[in-house]
């Protein structure tokens, strides 16, 4: 049994396996090779795409997807060890884990940080959690990374741009008013270093560099194939050469559950929005989000409206990419 967690546990091959088969399953939507199976959907936070895509998906591959809201119609889940429950919580997670495992064939969980302390959100213990004590393969929904979405990303970037290596990924922090999860730009850096593109992180100051397990593992994969990953504060200097702008904002790790201080900081860094101006410092570029995004805030209608724009291939993509996970923990 195997469960997908993060990709840092996966191969680019085994990756790329999937990639393939997502796309045979665009080709030919339907299939019943899981007729029968049931998937449980954990969500602890919102979602457009990720549930619409995994219900729909489930559905074409002859599955039965149930979603469940803990807190919210299910029972509050305790997740520390050896304490009396005498909170909130009803039923601890060594029993939802074990029971749900004895229903479906999968569980899948969306658990964001709590956003006050980086170093216990950093050990993601929800879905650590249920892949310690389920029964039947984990999938990361996002929590602080989004697996599903990179390989979405991927396959939208393989689509429209081609061959992967030696090609310039940028990935560009964007202004949002509010400090947000670091999950897909810790996963924008990986899969992207992992397909063998030079990597540039572009982003305010050093304070809103990633944490060090993403950054290191960026840095081995690009070492290991002969690419670079660089950290850069200069916006036209990181637009040049690229042929992949990617956007995304998040809060700075050093401020994690103090976020006054970060405000003006970010305040001050407004000009950071994706625009026609600095997208045409590149050659060609594509540009993509991972939804939802804020218009005018993160990037200009002009430059979302453009034909350069992939971010509705690759929201697509989570539907195609999801029944290839699901296949290949399932079958
Ligand atoms: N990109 C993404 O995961 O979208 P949702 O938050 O709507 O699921």
């Amino acid at each position: 049994m195997r469960h997908f967690l993060s990709t840092l546990d996966w191969s680019r091959a085994e990756l790329q396996a999937l990639l393939d088969d997502a796309r045979a399953l665009k080709r030919h939507p339907h299939t019943a090779d899981l007729a029968g199976k049931g998937i449980a959907l954990v969500f602890f936070n919102p979602s457009l795409r990720t549930r619409t895509s995994f219900e729909l998906g489930a559905h074409q591959l002859g599955m039965k997807a149930i979603v469940l809201e803990p807190g919210k119609g299910a029972w509050p889940i305790e997740f520390d060890d050896e304490v009396v429950m005498d909170g909130e919580p009803e039923e601890h997670i060594r029993e939802v884990a074990q029971v749900l495992s004895r229903y479906v064939d999968a569980i899948a969980v969306r658990a964001f940080p709590k956003f006050v302390d980086w170093s216990v959100d950093r050990q993601d213990k929800v879905i650590q959690a249920f892949a310690r004590f389920a029964t039947v393969p984990v999938i990361n929904m996002e929590t602080i990374t989004h697996p599903c979405q990179e390989l979405a990303l991927m396959m939208a970037l393989q689509q429209r741009v081609g061959p992967t290596d030696g090609k310039k990924f940028v990935l560009t922090w964007t202004y949002h008013p509010k400090p947000l999860n670091t999950a897909v730009a810790n996963s924008a850096l990986v899969i992207a270093a992992k397909f063998g593109f030079d990597v540039t992180l572009l982003c305010p100051t050093k304070a809103y560099v990633l944490d060090e397990r993403y950054m290191q593992a960026a840095q081995g994969y690009c070492a290991a194939q002969g690419r670079a990953l660089s950290v850069s504060h200069d916006i036209d200097s990181a637009y040049k050469g690229a042929d992949v702008v990617y956007a995304k904002s998040w809060g700075a790790l050093p401020y994690f559950g103090n976020w006054a201080p970060e405000k003006p900081i970010r305040d001050a860094h407004k000009h950071f929005i994706v625009d026609e101006r600095k997208m045409d410092l590149t050659p060609h570029a594509v540009f993509s989000h991972c939804l939802p995004v804020r218009r005018g805030v993160k990037v200009t209608d002009g430059v979302l409206d453009s034909p350069r724009s992939i971010h509705i291939e690759e929201a697509e993509n989570r539907l195609h990419v999801q029944k290839a996970l699901m296949r290949s923990l399932l079958r």
